[in-house]
């Protein structure tokens, strides 16, 4: 299939990959976030409204419902559409029907889908937690060489930073 074979997004609409990390890119503990910070929920919430969230399995049992005022697509190889998500089996998918809603596409998560996720990203929206919490579920390796802050906020708990790449 044309998405599995390339690296670099074919696609009209621009995917973000969005995230929080702590500097050791720690993202999760069991399947759960470390941490509990309304402002970077609240953050999460502005930049995504309105368009497309797509998210692997695990994500979507941890948030247990479907993101309201979004357009949601889950990754999972049983789950059946249906009650506000739109179910895929692969990423390819996931993209290709990410498409036709004609938003902007954000992968919201988890590990697995970010790594399957990170050749086709246009831009990666990472919100860098300040403080050094503990976990067992890791953003996968990416280089930094390869991507361009364009914008960067601080907050009291974490800097919001977008990169595209270059
Ligand atoms: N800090 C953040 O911004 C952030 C955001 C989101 C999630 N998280 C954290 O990430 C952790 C979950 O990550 P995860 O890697 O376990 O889960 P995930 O990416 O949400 O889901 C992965 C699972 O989805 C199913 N799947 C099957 N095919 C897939 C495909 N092609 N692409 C994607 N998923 C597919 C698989 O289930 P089967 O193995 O059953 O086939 C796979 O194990 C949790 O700790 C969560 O809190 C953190």
């Amino acid at each position: 299939m044309l998405l599995v074979a390339q690296t670099g997004n074919p696609m009209k609409q621009d995917i973000i990959i969005i995230v929080a990390m702590t500097r050791r890119g720690v993202i999760g503990n069991g399947n759960a976030l470390p941490w509990h910070l309304p402002e970077d929920l609240r953050h999460f919430k502005r930049e995504t409204r309105g368009n497309t969230v797509v998210m692997g399995e695990n994500t979507y049992r941890s948030i247990g419902k479907p993101l309201p005022e979004r357009n949601n697509i889950v990754i999972s190889p049983d789950r059946r559409s249906g009650g506000g998500i739109t179910v895929c089996r692969d990423l390819p998918t996931a993209l290709g029907t990410a498409q036709s809603f004609g938003k902007k596409i954000f992968i919201i998560g988890g590990a697995y889908t970010y790594e399957k996720a990170l050749p086709y990203a246009d831009y990666l929206y990472i919100s860098h937690i300040k403080k050094d919490y503990e976990g067992n579920v890791y953003f996968p390796e990416f280089d930094p060489d390869r991507w361009e802050v364009i914008s960067s906020e601080e907050y009291d708990d974490f800097c919001f930073k977008k990169y595209k790449r270059r």
